[in-house]
């Protein structure tokens, strides 16, 4: 099938809500993919933050193939081994005592949610069930992620929605602080915004969370699909802040591309999800816990975390010389990192494809960069003479 035709079924076929770049991508390997044309790109956009060991990862496509061949799918009113095995690796590295398995970041959000909401009503007042959420944050596409997603756009057109969420201007303590009444049952927030724009909050923002919370029995919940798994530096974002939440959300990385999501908790708020409350048929199979211990058991063994933070600072500091007009701010943490220009980023998201580099933008003005764990310092510096490059062009 020639590219062209492809690309005209693509407009025929599908629902029409994703704008889609004019490339079909048809195989990966590392840091690099290929397109139907045979073209090659390094890919610094990993799925949106999901295939951070890269493409075809060979512990990932081994994993993969021994479970296929072995249990693919039975239903949670079973014990699995992988699943277990997976829960005992986050709650061994983390805060956390409790895992529950689900299939994407807005699920695991869900549950996040619905899970605070009980909390709030059984073990704080029976009216208290409202969540305190930020502006410019990125829950997911859920009607409730949405009504928690702090961005108009993603509300217009499916009001009304969930009652229960008000959003707050992020890193603003005393904000939150007026906002917390006598109906507050949790504050979610992502340790750093990602689809926002890579906003990096200042030092206290997250221990003063903490402190509200630990003064009010509020739940603090984070939302780190986007910065768990090691993409900051560390191994969850919020480990830069020297403060644990009471409930976690991840997704994205944790199993490298095989769809799963997970919501990790303390135990007191763990026990009110009690048995038949919350649940899903695809959570947590066979299949996709084996894939995903396989991979985190990677990103700790092979300090992927360290590794990030490392080549983070390199991309970072070739970022910053750059010296281009059109850059305003170049900020993020290890491998999540955003590029705010004075202009709109998709041309220079374009020309940065022209030139064989794949990059996402994040609001308008936003490049962001979420290169694979495993990028190679070369090719770190071939992305910046890339984007170098690309900015000229864009600026000319
Ligand atoms: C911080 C954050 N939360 C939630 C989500 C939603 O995840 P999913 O698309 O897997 O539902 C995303 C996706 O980009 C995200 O970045």
């Amino acid at each position: 099938m020639d590219t062209k035709t492809l690309m005209e079924w693509s407009t025929r076929y599908h629902t029409p809500n994703y704008g889609r770049t004019p490339i079909v991508l048809v195989r990966g390997e590392g840091s690099r993919v290929w397109d139907s044309d045979g073209r090659e790109y390094l890919d610094f956009t990993t799925g949106i933050a999901v295939t951070s060991l890269g493409h075809c990862h060979p512990v990932v496509t081994g994993a993969i193939r021994e479970a296929a061949a072995t249990l693919m799918h039975v239903s949670n009113i079973f014990h699995t081994a992988p699943q277990i095995h997976l829960a005992k690796l986050l709650v061994e590295h983390s805060f956390a005592d409790r895992v529950f398995f689900c299939n994407s970041g807005a699920e695991a959000n869900e549950a996040a949610l619905k899970l605070a909401r009980k909390y709030g009503k059984e073990r704080l007042a029976s009216d208290r069930y409202e969540v305190i959420s930020t502006m410019n944050s990125f829950h997911g596409r859920t009607l409730a992620t949405v009504a928690a997603t702090g961005q108009p756009k993603y509300h217009h057109g499916f009001e009304p929605l969930p009652a229960g969420f008000k959003q707050v201007p992020y890193n603003d303590l005393r904000a939150v602080e007026r906002a917390m009444d006598s109906h507050t049952a949790a504050i979610l927030v992502e340790p750093i915004q990602g689809e926002g724009g890579v906003h990096v909050p200042d030092d206290d923002y997250l221990p003063g969370l903490r402190k509200l919370c630990d003064e009010s029995g509020t739940l603090l919940i984070f939302d780190e699909i986007q910065t768990g798994m090691g993409r900051t530096g560390r191994l969850w974002g919020h480990e830069h802040a020297g403060v644990e939440p009471d409930v976690m959300t991840l997704a994205k990385a944790l199993a490298n591309g095989v769809p799963i999501g997970a919501m990790l908790c303390r135990e007191h708020v763990a026990s009110v999800l009690t048995a038949g409350s919350h649940g899903s048929t695809f959570g947590g199979t066979p299949f996709v816990t084996s894939v995903a211990l396989a991979t985190l058991t990677t990103v700790i063994g092979d300090k992927l975390p360290e590794r990030a933070a490392r080549l983070g600072r390199e991309l970072m500091d070739g970022l910053r010389a750059m010296d281009s007009p059109l850059v305003r701010d170049v900020r993020g943490r290890g491998l999540l990192v955003g590029i705010e220009l004075t202009k709109p980023a998709a041309p220079v998201v374009d020309a940065c494809r022209e030139g064989g580099l794949l990059v996402l933008s994040a609001g308008e003005k936003v490049v962001r960069l979420a290169p694979p764990l495993i990028v190679e310092p070369a090719q770190v510096q071939q992305a910046v003479g890339i984007l170098r490059d690309a900015l000229a062009k864009t600026a000319a």
